[in-house]
């Protein structure tokens, strides 16, 4: 089973000129979901993992079930204003403008083992504030891993000092 024959292209979305990968029929057959799974967990081979933190949306998907099969705690980073307790931030930029990310305070404790998953890896500025927010609370990374990268976007060079994977290269 080829995990990119259940990546869908979108051609202009969410705007003109924009290629879109879409994973939902990677989540709708439960076959491959489970193959995706299997794959990333590969790629994670026998590391110790405490966590595996998830970016909202999209990363939560397999971040959740990367944690189940790791034995690990899941721990979401959200869209500013919609974590109840307290949180740290982190500001990255976009391509036009910046954005912030958040995670509890209390997600991560000191010397934690962390697993990091999005689903793709574009110009990299999402992934790299996680990090950042992961070491803040003391947290080491042990991997970031990706269903996909954008290869020509390189995200990659902003990740420079970890441990990047991903399962497919576009
Ligand atoms: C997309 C994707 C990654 C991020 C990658 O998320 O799911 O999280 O962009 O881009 P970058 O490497 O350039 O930072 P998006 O912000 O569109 O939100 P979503 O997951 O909620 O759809
Ligand atoms: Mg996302």
């Amino acid at each position: 089973m080829r995990i990119a024959d259940y990546i869908r292209d979108i051609q202009d979305f969410p705007k003109e000129g924009v290629g879109f990968k879409d994973i939902t029929p990677l989540l709708n057959d439960h076959a491959a979901m489970m193959e995706a799974t299997k794959q990333l967990l590969a790629l994670v081979g026998d590391k110790k993992v405490d966590r595996v933190v998830g970016m909202e949306s999209r990363g939560y998907f397999f971040a959740t079930l990367l944690a189940e099969k790791l034995g690990a705690g899941f721990v979401p980073v959200r869209k500013p204003g919609k974590l109840p307790f307290d949180t740290i931030s982190q500001e990255y930029s976009l391509e036009y403008g910046t954005d912030i990310l958040e995670m509890h305070v209390d997600a991560i404790k000191p010397g934690e083992k962390v697993l990091i998953h999005d689903d793709v890896l574009a110009t990299g500025g999402t992934a790299e504030a996680v990090c950042k927010l992961v070491e803040r609370l003391g947290g080491e990374i042990v991997q970031v891993n990706f269903l996909m990268e954008l290869s020509f976007l390189h995200g990659r060079d902003k990740l420079a000092q970890y441990e990047v994977k991903s399962l497919m290269s576009y």
